[in-house]
């Protein structure tokens, strides 16, 4: 088959090298066959720009029971079955949910006035609006937080991090997503789990602890589009409690234009806002950074209420305080549009 420019191929080469690299050597392998292979790249490339992901092929293939030991065998099977991992691809989303999240939010949401009303945007299962039922070990510390919780958090931080304790009091939980996913649903709880990199067993404890903490006390969660939704919900937030509205890893999901226009809301409604997210995504932001982006590693940004306040891991592992204040507002544009988000 001919070889062509993708940017497909450079989207698995770059999952492989930013993300897989260190975290999965069996995604790492995967991520750069398919980089180097135009014939699945052909595949991919019949399908939606939002639909090439390589986590959503690879979640794809491991929840139908494709085999990922070897790239040989791994695309043998994709091109012998490509039509149901197409199907599941087109039928799902990168749904990823991942509470260690909760441990780089943690420090910010103790610090506002309580109790907390929590509003997730693209909450998929809606597991990072329990930051009060995890347990969090920062820098190998002893660990503290809800003493029922089946999860403890780790996370590493630098630099001036707000004490993350007091846990915050949260009086109401509620989520919105294009598809919310019920933690009681055998079929969701699956595809969570094929969402879990292959080596990190870490992680899939870690889900299940979380799913069973979402059972127990189901928050509410709406099914719609962010921006048409988010209103409601902050009205909807019990008199006096403190709305905050937060997000992580989605707005990458959203064009510039629906990313400004979600900006622009949540800026006007009567809540706070903390976004985590990879720079670049949310218009001014990156603009304000007091040090460069670190090179060579998937980074978030975390923000309140648009101002920029750390370097954090993509699932939280990390959370590194900016020593300096940030600079001055900008009116920038958002950065490209990124068709293949981390998720
Ligand atoms: C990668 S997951 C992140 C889930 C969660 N925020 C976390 O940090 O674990 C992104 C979620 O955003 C949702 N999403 C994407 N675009 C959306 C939109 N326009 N409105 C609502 N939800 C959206 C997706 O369905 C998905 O559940």
């Amino acid at each position: 088959m001919r070889s062509r420019p993708s940017g497909t191929a450079d989207a698995y080469r770059r999952f492989a090298e930013l993300e897989a690299h260190g975290n999965s050597p069996t995604y790492e392998a995967l991520s750069n066959g398919v980089a180097a292979d135009p014939e699945l790249l052909e595949l991919l490339d019949l399908l939606p720009p939002g639909k090439r992901q390589p986590n959503l092929l690879l979640a794809a293939v491991r929840h139908l029971g494709g085999p990922t030991a070897s790239y040989r065998e791994f695309r043998a099977w994709v091109l012998a079955h490509w039509e149901r991992v197409r199907a599941v691809m087109l039928a799902r989303l990168t749904q990823t949910n991942e509470s260690a999240r909760c441990a780089v939010l943690l420090p910010l949401l103790a610090a506002l006035p309580q109790p907390l009303a929590l509003i997730e945007v693209g909450a998929s299962a809606g597991l990072c609006l329990y930051p009060d039922r995890y347990r969090y070990a920062y820098d190998g510390a002893e660990a503290f937080g809800h003493p029922d919780s089946p999860i403890t958090l780790p996370c590493r931080t630098s630099g001036p991090v707000p004490p993350p304790c007091p846990l915050p009091t949260v009086t109401w939980r509620a989520g919105i997503d294009l598809n919310p996913l019920s933690a009681s649903d055998p079929e969701d709880v699956r595809w969570l789990e094929s969402l879990v990199w292959p080596e990190q067993r870490e992680r899939l404890t870690r889900l299940r602890g979380a799913l069973s903490v979402a059972r127990g006390e189901p928050a509410l969660l709406l099914r719609g589009d962010l921006n048409a939704t988010v209103r409601r919900l902050v009205a909807q937030a019990p008199a006096g409690a403190t709305p905050v509205v937060f997000h992580s890893a989605v707005l990458a999901y959203l064009p510039g234009a629906a990313r400004q226009e979600f900006v622009r809301t949540v800026r006007e409604l009567p809540c706070h806002w903390i976004s985590n997210e990879a720079p670049g995504v949310l218009p001014g932001l990156k603009e304000r950074l007091p040090v460069p982006v670190p090179a060579g590693r998937g980074v978030f940004l975390l923000a309140l209420d648009g101002r920029p306040v750390a370097f954090t891991s993509p699932h939280g592992q990390r959370l590194d305080w900016f020593a300096r204040e940030p600079g001055p507002g900008s009116t920038a544009a958002p950065g490209p549009s990124h068709p293949m988000p981390v998720t």
